[in-house]
């Protein structure tokens, strides 16, 4: 009697977790995307992160000798073995704010070029702009890692995070927009999985399920059942270029000219010691013709 509940229990789980798997990948392939309510984090958080953020981007243009050793620090980090952890050579500060079409100036945060910045610059603890942008990342990033990890498992794809480290790779990722950012096409992300965390304008971000032909009027705006609020927030969900080999294709997407400043937080799951495969994607369309 308790092994035939035992096996009762054991096929009922199996039965669910084959559902959360099915349903999720369905969900990806018919509309692109999940949203998840965060409860953790709103306004507060990401309002203070923005902050940080603009301080950071004043110092490091006000002082290009600073700007310059965060990139001489990264491309150094880039060549150590962290980075076949991450898959990735975008690490650190990118100014484009003077870059047509582009107009846009990001960070990329992780706790290893945290900690390898601290550990080889040790002059970049004193600077109050640079510690207090990264004590934000990381409690954000920290957040993330729990929700990505629940994915992959849902998703059956955990195994592929496995590494000597004992979590996912996480690159986050702020980003501020300024008005004359004008893009041209959408784009495919080189990760396993992206969630949009946070933006301070929602109805910018266009996307579409994977498709083998695309047109512009493929694209929308993910409807949402939750708000940016003071202490809640909706968050998307979209799988990237790393996942193909589980039948899980990339959603493209867009964020469009606002013609306001707007920023954004976006948390990328990596894949440890990927080698890249070429693949053939889909062509995307041109949002200017
Ligand atoms: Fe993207």
């Amino acid at each position: 009697m308790v092994i035939q509940k035992n096996l009762f229990i054991v096929i009922l789980f199996l039965f669910t977790q084959s559902i959360c798997t099915t349903h999720l990948k369905e969900q990806f392939s018919q509309v692109g995307y999940q949203e998840i309510c965060d409860s953790d984090h709103g306004i507060a958080t990401y309002d203070s992160l923005y902050a940080c953020f603009d301080e950071l981007i004043t110092f490091l243009q006000a002082n290009p000798v600073w700007a310059q050793k965060l990139y001489i620090a990264k491309e150094r980090f880039i060549r150590s073995e962290n980075r076949n952890y991450y898959s990735t050579d975008f690490f650190g500060f990118y100014d484009e704010s003077e870059r047509a079409g582009r107009n846009q100036i990001s960070f990329y945060y992780s706790v290893h070029f945290q900690d390898f910045l601290f550990s080889y610059y040790q002059e970049f603890k004193q600077i109050s702009q640079v510690t207090n942008f990264f004590a934000r990342c990381f409690a954000i990033q920290q957040s993330s890692r729990n929700l990505f990890n629940e994915v992959a498992a849902q998703l059956n794809v955990e195994n592929i995070f496995f590494s000597k480290y004992g979590h996912i790779p996480i690159l986050l990722k702020a980003v501020k927009y300024l008005p004359s950012y004008n893009p041209e096409r959408p784009h495919y992300d080189g990760t396993a999985l992206s969630l949009f965390l946070d933006s301070t304008d929602n109805q910018s971000l266009l996307l579409s399920p994977y498709r083998l032909v695309f047109t512009v009027d493929d694209f929308f705006s993910p409807s949402r059942k939750f708000c940016r609020s003071y202490n809640q927030n909706s968050i998307v969900l979209i799988p990237g270029t790393l996942l193909t080999e589980f039948s899980i294709y990339p959603t493209p997407h867009i964020v469009q000219q606002s013609g306001k400043i707007r920023y954004a937080t976006i948390a990328f799951a990596m894949r440890p010691h990927y080698t890249f495969q070429k693949n053939n994607f889909s062509l995307l369309p041109n949002f200017k013709s």
